[in-house]
């Protein structure tokens, strides 16, 4: 019998090949995007509290009524803008949301542009729909020309994912960024992923420019966020999608069937989590704080550190050290200096090399601290 592959040019991903080189290596991990604290105390009582309660069983398809209530309320608040509970659906982390967005309205043939840099399970989505990637190349300051972008726009796309705040860049829309992408969507019929699920991370007084503030960009948009990066439990994951009556519908089709429904204590948990903001309103503190040390601290080295605007990642521009090619050089430094990091040839579907290496900060200052005085030494 041949077996033949969905996915043949897929491996092992880059985040398991260095977590696991940085663990055979005994290196500083700051390559894949998770963070070495705990989730806040209170989180552990009310979910302990919800399973002794009996909450155990299958939640309702969407999700409980009462999580998606909070979220609305959250989106009213940080938004301004009013989203029916009806529009939201839990998912099992924003990945499952962004796998799901994708079956639900990618038909074979279709054309997808994705921005790259891209986070890494866009494309094998894609495919596995049938679809057909279209890649667009940031700038080299990591920012969109929308006009360039558009030009790649036809009768076949069908979806656009935008991702913001940016992994890995860091880089976050500004309010000219929404105008550009609104005026590109009236002139098309195109429909929008966006994947925001460091909403809450976004630096130096700079606000969220979410999708859901705009009401053209809203109407064709599935948005995807992620418990997991919001409240600093990845493992746990739990994420949820917010659409259009329309959207939600069929993307309620394919999720009743992939997991029909997700954890039912963790979401009681969160829903009581969330109706507290003071709970969450200081992340982008907690953050840049983490960013700002990583900056300080790796001043003087031979790394040109690219601007940080938001998520918890900083590209580091290792050109003065180094001609290598990002793999060989990021798997160097993880073995004979002991800190790993993710080389951004990894978010490119061509390898591209531009000697950018992609560091995660949502580490404790012992440890961000460490690893900047090995930096600083090469
Ligand atoms: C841009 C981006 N989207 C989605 C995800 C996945 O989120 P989750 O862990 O909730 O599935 C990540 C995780 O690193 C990410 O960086």
């Amino acid at each position: 019998m041949t077996l033949v592959s969905k996915l043949p040019e897929t491996g092992s991903s880059i985040f398991s090949v260095m977590s696991n080189l940085a663990r055979e290596h005994k290196a500083i991990n700051l390559a894949q995007g998770f963070p070495n604290f705990e989730t806040d105390k209170k989180l552990f009582d009310l979910v302990s509290h919800y399973m002794h309660l009996g909450y155990n069983q299958y939640a309702p398809m969407p999700g409980i009524p009462v999580l998606r209530e909070a979220i609305s309320n959250k989106i009213k608040s940080l938004y301004g803008t009013d989203v029916p509970s009806d529009n939201i659906t839990i998912t099992a982390g924003a990945t499952q949301a962004i796998f799901t967005s994708i079956q639900a309205l990618v038909h074979p043939g279709d054309e997808v542009i994705v921005i790259e840099p891209a986070y890494d399970s866009y494309v094998p989505s894609i495919k596995l729909a049938g679809g057909v990637p279209v890649f667009y190349q940031m700038n080299e300051d990591y920012t969109i020309d929308w006009d360039k972008l558009q030009t790649l726009i036809n009768d076949k796309t069908k979806l656009l994912i935008i991702n913001n705040p940016h992994n890995p860049s860091g880089s976050v829309f500004t309010k000219s960024d929404v105008a550009q992408l609104e005026r590109i969507i009236k002139d098309s019929d195109l429909y929008i992923l966006s994947d925001e699920v460091y909403e809450h991370m976004v630096f130096d007084e700079s606000q969220h420019q979410s999708i859901l503030k705009s009401d053209i960009l809203r109407q064709r948009s599935l948005v995807c966020f992620s418990f997991g990066k919001l409240f600093h439990n990845t493992g746990w994951k739990m994420g949820y999608v917010v659409a259009p009556e329309k959207l939600t519908a069929e993307f309620r089709k394919v999720h009743q069937y992939e997991v029909f429904s997700v954890n039912t204590p963790l979401q009681f948990a969160f829903a009581d989590y969330l109706n507290d903001e003071n709970n969450y309103s200081g992340l982008s503190a907690f953050f840049q704080a983490k960013r700002d040390l990583v900056i300080s601290e790796l001043k003087g080295s031979s790394f040109k550190l690219k601007p940080s605007h938001g998520t918890y990642f900083q590209i580091l521009d290792y050109s003065a050290i180094s001609t290598e090619d990002e793999l060989p050089f990021v798997s160097k430094v993880t073995k004979e200096n002991g800190v790993a990091l993710i080389p951004c040839s990894a978010f490119y579907h061509n390898h591209l090399q531009r000697q950018h290496a992609r560091l995660c900060f949502a580490k404790t200052d012992e440890m961000l601290f460490e690893a900047c005085q090995i930096l600083k030494r090469l």
